[in-house]
């Protein structure tokens, strides 16, 4: 697997594609609606805290696992720790396929908002008709189903093009547009009088609101927007060189995601405030509340275009790696070239993908557990799957094969004392300790 087509042609290449994985919806759609619904700083602030000790030791321990063994995310668990490990690297794969079948749902809702703000047919001042909008075109399967196909069908071109002429040539050129585009929403949003009481509303801690489950959802929305805990960054790791410094990418990679997250964040919650609107709309937030806001705008089209424009190019960059996750692991065990693996995991994704959107309209009422397809793909990745792979993937790296672990981190050059206690104390005793926490309290 080890040729060169399958090697990052650049640590910036690898430092941008694994940033692209990580900066995806979970930052510009999830984390504001969640912000606003558990109260702004209380989600932000832990967040920040899971990111920058646990996240950033978990994105190390995947790294190091899939640089050495080099054999797609199964593989690579089973290289490192033995096959005792195989199961729990398919429910990483499992999860990661799972995500993309609705992850890709909302992909294509982005790329409908585009267009529709292309042509300035999405810019209603009333908030209320702009959610029967949304509801009336999720709720149309057929037309719903047709956006996610045309966003499988670009993720899919993309990845076969192989690692470096495709994931991270794209994440090269958008990640950099990406932070450009949010800049210039940001500066617009702070610029509306009123904007700073979003600001407060993010950052100023009310400490009363500090509860469990504050807590809880910060922890759950860390290993989701790390791209943790799905295979995702393990398989990133395979085709990383050994002369790759580990820990400081990392760091410029957990850094990056904090940044996008706040960004996010910024993009939203000032004009929000601005203009009055509710922020605990909930997953409208950013198909019902933002276009109300740009209607009343100055110009405000053109910023509805740039706005959907950063939706699509975080949604792609990471849908991309959900998606090599299962493309890394059929190239790897099976005979299929990567072109031929990436039409099967297209074509599979289609067929899982279709009950996703669905899920709003003629299937709303199929539910298991009380759950609609949609949320229940996600409920099982979310508070399961990516739960049980990451604890797996803490406790071979961390402890079964923490030895391995530390020559493969050393690969590239000594690292300072404190740079390795640091990462051991993160992968082996806090990870576990808190995903066992979320893990307990996701499910009571
Ligand atoms: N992190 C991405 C986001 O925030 C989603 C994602 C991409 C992901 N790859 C993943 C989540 C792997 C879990 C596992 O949008």
């Amino acid at each position: 697997m080890a040729t060169n087509d399958n090697q990052w042609g650049s640590r910036l290449g690898f430092v941008l594609a694994s940033a692209g994985a990580a900066v995806g919806l979970g930052a510009i759609w999830k984390f504001p609606y969640l912000a606003g619904t558990s109260g702004g700083s209380v989600f932000l602030l832990p967040y920040i805290v899971f990111t920058l000790t646990v996240g950033v030791s978990m994105l190390a321990a995947e790294y190091i696992c899939g640089r050495y063994g080099k054999a797609g995310a199964i593989g690579s668990m089973v290289a490192l720790g033995g096959k005792k490990f195989f199961p729990f690297g398919v429910i990483g794969v499992m999860s990661a396929f799972l995500i993309l079948s609705f992850y890709s749902c909302v992909g294509g809702w982005c790329i409908k908002y585009f267009i529709d703000a292309l042509t300035g047919s999405g810019l209603v001042a009333d908030p209320s008709l702009l959610g029967k909008n949304f509801g009336g075109f999720v709720s149309n399967g057929v037309r719903s189903f047709g956006f996610q196909l045309l966003f499988l069908v670009i993720n899919g071109l993309v990845l076969a093009q192989g690692i470096k002429g495709g994931i991270e040539k794209l994440s090269k050129y958008l990640m950099p547009l990406l932070f450009v585009l949010m800049l210039v929403i940001i500066v617009r949003g702070l610029m509306l009088p009123g904007a700073e009481k979003g600001l407060a509303f993010l950052f100023m801690p009310r400490w009363e609101d500090f509860t469990g489950q504050a807590l809880l959802n910060a922890m759950g929305f860390t290993f989701f927007s790390l791209s943790l805990g799905g295979g995702c960054m393990l398989t990133y790791g395979c085709y990383l060189s050994k002369q790759t410094n580990i820990p400081t990418s990392t760091a410029w990679i957990a850094f990056l995601a904090v940044m996008s997250a706040i960004l996010g964040g910024l993009m939203v919650m000032p004009s929000v405030f601005a203009f009055n609107l509710n922020p605990s709309a909930g997953p409208g937030l950013t198909f019902v509340t933002m276009p109300a806001i740009f209607a009343q705008l100055p110009a405000g089209s053109v910023f509805a275009v740039i706005f959907y424009a950063c939706l699509i190019v975080a949604a792609i960059t990471s849908s991309v790696s959900l998606a090599e996750v299962p493309v890394g692991v059929l190239v790897q065990h099976t005979k299929l070239s990567r072109k031929a693996a990436t039409l099967v995991v297209t074509v599979a994704a289609a067929i899982f993908g279709l009950p996703c959107a669905l899920s709003f309209g003629a299937w709303s009422d199929f539910k298991i557990f009380g759950k609609n397809v949609f949320d229940l793909f996600d409920f099982l990745t979310s508070n399961l799957g990516l739960l049980i792979c990451e604890f797996s993937v803490a406790v071979l790296v961390g402890w079964v094969a923490w030895k391995k672990a530390k020559t493969e981190l050393e690969a590239s050059g000594p690292q300072p004392a404190w740079v390795e206690k640091a990462l051991r104390f993160g992968i082996a005793i806090l990870a576990p300790v808190l995903i066992i926490v979320v893990f307990v309290a996701g499910l009571l």
